[in-house]
């Protein structure tokens, strides 16, 4: 399957210089195969991508294949294609491991086969959890509000993670401005990195201005409009930004696909995307539209217009207790149930 790839020189990768001095590369391989592909198909893309010049990858423990990964990086260290120095990790503590930050990091470090993780982040800032597959109903009995007191206990074992040498980086994702105010208020280390759905249709202008003016990096999930995404995270009036005329257009001039036009405005934007992809075409179509035939300023303020304010991942199954997603996400400014 190789031997057809066109290899890219990591080094023509863009990077992202973080709050902390680390270097890292903006894009990565996303790796949660939307309860759809299995845990080898993904390795072996994985594999694909790393041999291909990513050196990137989005992991976390509850996609549930991180062994299997964990031994596609092995084997490619062993075998010389790269060297672990070159890679840049990322691994998430899951919402029901709040309880021992320590120990989740530690399983996910085994199951990755590595001393360190260059970022570890908090996946969602609420211990609430769902199990595999279930549907968007189900509710998690013991789920409550986002807790200030709480969620600086898990960041406290999140610093401590990082002082510890296990971490290179720490972060959060699926945070909101205010529940980050208060974080930025009461951390002793700043998060170096927040991951957040941020796609042509979904864009959080404001989250993302709060993110830069405070020095924290953004990485983007569901760069794509993710069109695989488990049905639980669908819904009726949901969009779909490789759709939308506008990228229809411009994936036309550029001769690409509208997948590699998103990517695309996301590097060119300043965050970092993770698109996932099984597919070595897509794969590597991803990683080079990351330098190559850039976007006009025309083209990129054609997309910034096209913003619909449509999240995609909306979290139901996380709600507590007489929730519905919108509290997940203050929307009015305020943090529910504080
Ligand atoms: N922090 C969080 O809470 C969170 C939440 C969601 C996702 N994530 C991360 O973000 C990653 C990406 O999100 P996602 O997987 O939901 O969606 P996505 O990357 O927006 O979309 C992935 C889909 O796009 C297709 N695709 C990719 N490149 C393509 C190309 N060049 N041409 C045509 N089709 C292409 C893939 O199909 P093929 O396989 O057929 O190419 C795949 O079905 C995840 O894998 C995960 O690592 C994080």
């Amino acid at each position: 399957m190789m031997d057809k790839i066109l290899s890219v020189d990591p080094n023509l990768v863009p990077k992202k210089k973080l709050n902390t001095g680390d270097v890292m590369p903006m894009i990565g391989l996303g790796t949660f195969g939307s309860d759809r592909c299995d845990s080898l198909t993904i390795a072996d893309a994985v594999r694909v991508a790393i041999i291909g010049g990513y050196r990137h990858i989005d992991c976390a423990s509850v996609y549930g294949n991180e062994k299997e990964i964990g031994q596609v990086i092995a084997d490619l260290i062993k075998e010389g294609v790269v060297k672990r120095e070159e890679l840049w990790i990322t691994s998430k503590l899951w919402n029901d491991c709040h309880h021992d930050v320590a120990k989740a990091c530690r399983k996910s470090l085994a199951d990755l086969q590595l001393d360190y993780l260059d970022l570890y982040l908090v996946h969602w800032p609420f211990p609430n959890f769902h199990a595999k597959g279930v549907s968007v109903d189900s509710r998690d009995p013991n789920a409550r509000p986002y807790i200030q007191v709480e969620f600086m206990e898990v960041w406290s074992e999140m610093e401590k993670l990082k002082k510890e040498g296990l971490v290179r980086n720490i972060g959060t994702s699926n945070m909101t401005v205010p529940k980050y105010k208060l974080l930025l208020r009461d951390c002793a280390i700043r998060p170096a990195v927040n991951e957040m759905e941020l796609h042509p249709h979904f864009q959080q202008p404001e989250m993302f201005d709060y993110m830069v003016k405070n020095g924290i990096a953004v990485v983007g999930f569901c760069p794509i409009g993710s069109p695989n995404r488990p049905d639980r995270d669908k819904t009726p009036t949901d969009t779909c930004p490789t759709k939308d005329p506008v990228i229809l257009d411009i994936s036309a001039k550029h001769g690409i696909h509208p997948a590699v036009v998103c990517v695309k405005w996301a590097v060119q934007d300043g965050h970092t995307p993770i698109p996932f992809s099984t597919k070595p075409k897509n794969i590597m179509s991803n990683l080079r539209c990351s330098f190559e035939d850039p976007l006009s300023d025309e083209e990129m303020s054609a997309i910034k217009s096209i913003d619909k304010n449509c999240r995609f991942i909306k979290g139901q199954v996380f709600c507590w207790e007489d929730a519905n997603w919108e509290d997940l996400w203050d929307l009015n400014g305020e943090i529910k149930g504080w």
